[in-house]
């Protein structure tokens, strides 16, 4: 869950294309790789090698050629990494960067679940700690969970641990979803009210939707997609504006990468203190000290790899 800590340095522009250079100098010494989701402040998103969304970061991890791996974003992912990647190091660049979802379920939870389903599949959000990886089937993110959640030969599928993502995949699928109530405290405020006002404004704009927000925003949207495919969207569609419903750092990268077509935030609520945490200066500390390492004891490391190996295999 949240912890608390001192609220980041504000910088200059000057302080910051500073800390980048050290970061590049950082990053040659170490032989390492930076890798930020799409969340992240504009300067860390900057500094980075790549940028993207869960599933992109968890394939990159592995196809990084390099010793270290700095990770720019919440807990699981960096775990995520650490499990796929055995043989290089794994730095969180900043360690109280955590995902309040993952929070949501333990081990102990999942068991319980299996114990009432016991024939269910069990297909878990990447939004997961690496002991409930181990403990289900596969694992899923928001661009392939429709898909992954077919390929299993199960009727009945237990999807842990967000409700909303569960719903959309259900709407999708034919499986028997059976859906553990955890979800996104930040795209879970997003709602249908906002979406309409918004539309009311600028009724030829695509609504994006992160598949987090609640149902009935889904609904109102013309696509709920990743963050990544949200990216791929605003590049391919003929529109000149969108309206967005997910972490308002996707933003920075929508603008940089499409400079004549104009991105709204439905909601100024959107926005996730976690992955906020992470500065350049955080960066430089991480990198500069060899500290936040990631380490995930072995056992639970070769299980929780199974359910991601089977989700990457997933086409
Ligand atoms: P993406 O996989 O779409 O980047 O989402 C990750 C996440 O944490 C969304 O809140
Ligand atoms: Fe977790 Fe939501 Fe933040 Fe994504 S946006 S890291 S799901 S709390």
């Amino acid at each position: 869950m949240l912890r608390a800590s001192a609220a980041p340095m504000e910088r200059s522009p000057g302080e910051l294309l500073e800390l980048n250079q050290r970061i590049q100098a950082l990053k040659r010494k170490l032989n390492a790789v930076i890798v930020a989701h799409n969340y992240q402040r504009p300067e860390v998103q900057d500094a980075a090698d790549f940028v993207g969304d869960s599933l992109e970061l968890s394939r990159q991890a592995t196809q990084a050629d390099a010793r270290v791996i700095v990770f720019c974003g919440v807990d699981f992912m960096a775990e995520s990494a650490a499990i796929l990647n055995p043989d290089k190091t794994v730095l969180l660049a900043e360690s109280t960067a955590c995902c309040p979802m993952a929070a949501m379920i333990d081990a102990r939870d999942l068991q319980e679940w299996k114990t009432r389903y016991p024939q269910a599949g069990v297909v878990c959000y990447v939004n997961t700690t690496a002991a409930v990886k181990a403990d289900s089937d596969i694992c899923c993110t928001s661009a392939n969970a429709a898909k992954v959640v077919e390929s299993l030969p199960h009727d009945e599928i237990l999807f842990v641990p967000d409700k909303n993502l569960g719903q959309f995949v259900a709407s999708r699928t034919r499986k028997r979803m059976v859906l553990y109530p955890g979800y996104c405290i930040t795209h879970h405020r997003l709602n249908p009210g906002q979406v309409l006002q918004a539309k009311a404004l600028y009724p030829d704009a695509p609504v994006l939707v992160h598949p987090e927000c609640r149902p009935e925003v889904v609904a109102l949207a013309d696509a709920a997609l990743s963050t990544s495919q949200m990216a791929r969207y605003a590049r391919e569609s003929e529109a000149r504006t969108f309206l967005i419903g997910t972490e308002e750092g996707l933003l920075y990268r929508l603008r940089k990468e499409n400079p004549g077509k104009r991105f709204f935030l439905i909601s100024t609520s959107l926005i996730c203190p976690n992955m906020k945490r992470t500065t350049l200066d955080t960066v430089v500390k991480t990198m500069e000290d060899g500290r936040n390492v990631v380490t995930v004891p072995e056992d639970i490391r070769l299980k929780a790899k199974r359910a991601l190996d089977r989700m990457l295999a997933v086409k």
